[in-house]
């Protein structure tokens, strides 16, 4: 069987197991916000299948398209949203389309369910936006936990975010508001595969800020102190990605649009004086 109908058959036997759970979807003029996670439909959870399986209108951003088909077997009626995304647009206006065409569907009284890939609450404006303008205008509107990059990276690195605690920033973020850096805590940086970037681009993007990022984080820690580079496998089958260096050696080629870096706690007995 070819990887898309196995996903399919996956989707249906879920759609299958929520039917049989009878689990109730909201009443029509509401917006459910729900993430699919990172692994293609096997990290969805329970409660967000019910919800794309009962919407009346589903929209998603998804980021694997071979997931297109299996979430179409989960609902028919589900929609992409990826059109607004528009090669050199800024990424806000793009948001704000998804927001206005989600707020319209509510508006017109109908059980809308967007669906963003990983936890849908992480790093994407659009849902935040649309949960709190639906609530302004007086209709239901609630977001769905579900696994994000950083849950994936915790468990494949073998990261405990509780020992010595964790900073998670924003790559651009971090480096043009300087942000404080505990290099005894974990660092995870977002978004290092668009450093510096505002605009959409499919072909690649100018990363030419990327040595500040390292130049920073340089300042912070040991010149030898190990990073990794870490994408979590989109396919259910697939493996992560997670290449090792110490800081000197990061590049922006090492990069895709999907890279989150973690910076790992210096060990405690390490004296910031010996660097
Ligand atoms: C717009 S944010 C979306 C995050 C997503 N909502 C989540 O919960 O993981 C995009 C950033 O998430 C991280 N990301 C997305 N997919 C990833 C993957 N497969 N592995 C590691 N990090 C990923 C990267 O830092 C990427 O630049």
């Amino acid at each position: 069987m070819e990887r898309d109908e196995e996903l399919t058959s996956v989707a249906q036997a879920a759609v299958r197991l929520i039917e049989a759970l009878g689990i109730a979807v909201p009443p029509g003029g509401s917006l459910t916000v729900a993430g699919t996670g990172i692994r293609a439909i096997t990290q969805l959870t329970v409660e967000s299948l019910a919800a794309m399986a009962g919407a009346e209108v589903l929209l998603h951003v998804i980021g694997d398209p071979t997931q297109e088909d299996a979430i179409k077997a989960i609902n028919p009626v589900a929609e992409t949203l990826t059109m607004y995304y528009g090669e050199g647009l800024e990424r806000t206006h793009t948001y704000e389309a998804m927001v206005q065409h989600i707020l319209a569907e509510v508006m017109a009284g109908k059980r809308v369910v967007a669906a963003f890939y990983g936890h849908p609450g992480v790093c994407t404006y659009p849902t935040h936006e649309s949960v709190r303008r639906a609530r302004a205008a007086g209709l239901p509107a609630r977001m769905l936990p579900a696994v994000s990059a950083e849950d994936c990276l915790f468990a494949d690195l073998g990261v405990d975010p509780e020992d010595g605690g964790c900073h998670s920033y924003e790559a651009t973020d971090f480096v043009f508001r300087r942000r404080l850096i505990d290099p005894l805590a974990h660092l995870l940086l977002w978004q290092v595969g668009t450093l510096g970037n505002w605009t959409y681009e499919s072909n690649g993007y100018d990363l030419s800020s990327f040595p500040n990022l390292v130049d920073r984080l340089a300042r912070a820690y040991p010149p030898s102190h190990p990073v990794t580079i870490y994408e979590a496998p989109f396919a259910p089958t697939g493996v992560a990605r997670a290449l090792r260096v110490p800081i000197t050696s990061l590049r922006a080629e090492q990069m895709t649009p999907a890279s989150t870096l973690y910076i790992p706690p210096v060990p405690p007995d390490t004296s910031p004086s010996i660097w």
